[in-house]
C-alpha cells in the first residue's frame, strides 16, 4: 500500500514573516491529518517555516537546491545549508526551472544524486508541454525525464524518491488533466520504472499529480489507481484549500 503524499509548492509567494505565520495556522488546521504532508516555502523562509514546524506532522521543503557542495557559485544554496535550515525533502527537476532557467536532465540528474547522497528526501517533477503532447511526444517526454532525472540512482534509494507528474499545461492555468489522462500517465511512469528497475519498486513509487489541484478536483483524482498524492501550487497558499486537499478524504 503506498501512502499519499499531500504536498505544497509555495513557489515564489509569502516573505520570510508571512511564511512563518502561514505555517503556524497550517500547523493547527492540520494537525491529527493522517496523509504524508509537506511544505516548500522559498529558501529565505525555511528557517522560520521549519522552526515553526518543528515537530509537527508538516516536512519541510525546498523548492531547488545547487548542484555543488559548496563554494564560488553566487547565488546557489548548498546541501549542508538546507539541511542545517530543517529541510527534509528537495524539489527538482520542476518544470519551471527547466523551462525558465534552462535546467537539462542531465543538471537534475547531478542534484537529485546530491540529494540522495546528503539523505534528502527528493521529488523529481516531469511532464510534458502542450506542444508536446499534441506532438505525441508525451511518452518520450516523460519517459526521458524519468529514466535521465534517476540515472546512477539505486533501486534501494529509489524509497526517498517521489515523483511527481505535472503536465506544464495544466500548471496555474486552471486546466486540470481529467484523472483518467492523468492515470493513464502515472501508469505509463510505473511501466518505465518496471522497465528500469523492477516490478516491485514500481508497485512501490509514490506518484504525485500536479496542475491546478484544487479542493474540488482532489478527490477524484486521488481515487484514481495510479494517483498517490499532490503537488499543489497555488491552492497551497490558502489554509483552507490546502487543509482541504490534505484531508481530501
Ligand atoms: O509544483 C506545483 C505546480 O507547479 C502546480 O501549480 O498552481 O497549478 O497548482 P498549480
Amino acid at each position: 500500500m503506498r501512502n499519499y503524499f499531500l504536498a505544497g509548492n509555495w513557489k515564489m509567494n509569502k516573505t520570510p514573516s508571512e511564511a512563518k505565520s502561514f505555517a503556524a495556522e497550517l500547523k493547527a488546521s492540520l494537525k491529527g491529518a493522517s496523509h504524508k504532508l509537506m511544505v516548500a516555502p522559498s529558501f529565505i523562509a525555511i528557517p522560520g517555516v521549519a522552526e515553526e514546524l518543528k515537530g509537527s506532522n508538516i516536512l519541510v521543503g525546498a523548492q531547488n537546491m545547487s548542484n555543488a557542495e559548496s563554494g564560488a557559485h553566487t547565488g546557489e544554496v548548498s546541501p549542508e545549508m538546507l539541511k542545517d535550515a530543517g529541510v527534509d525533502v528537495v524539489i527538482l527537476g520542476h518544470s519551471e526551472r527547466r523551462a525558465i532557467y534552462g535546467e537539462s536532465d542531465a543538471f537534475i540528474n547531478e542534484k537529485v544524486q546530491l540529494a540522495l547522497n546528503h539523505g534528502f528526501e527528493v521529488i523529481l517533477c516531469v511532464g510534458e508541454t502542450l506542444d508536446e503532447r499534441e506532438g505525441g511526444k508525451l511518452e518520450e517526454i516523460v519517459r526521458t525525464q524519468t529514466v535521465e532525472g534517476l540515472k546512477n540512482v539505486s533501486e534501494s534509494s529509489l524509497s526517498k524518491v517521489t515523483i511527481a507528474y505535472e503536465p506544464v499545461w495544466a500548471i496555474g492555468t486552471g486546466k486540470t488533466a481529467t484523472p483518467q489522462d492523468a492515470d493513464d500517465v502515472h501508469a505509463f511512469i510505473r511501466k518505465v520504472l518496471a522497465e528500469t528497475y523492477s516490478s516491485d519498486a514500481a508497485e512501490a513509487m509514490v506518484i504525485q499529480y500536479g496542475g491546478s489541484v484544487k479542493p474540488g478536483n482532489v478527490k477524484e483524482l486521488m481515487a484514481k489507481e495510479n494517483i498517490d498524492g499532490a503537488l499543489v501550487g497555488g491552492a497551497s497558499l490558502k489554509v483552507e484549500d490546502f487543509t482541504a486537499i490534505a484531508k481530501f478524504d
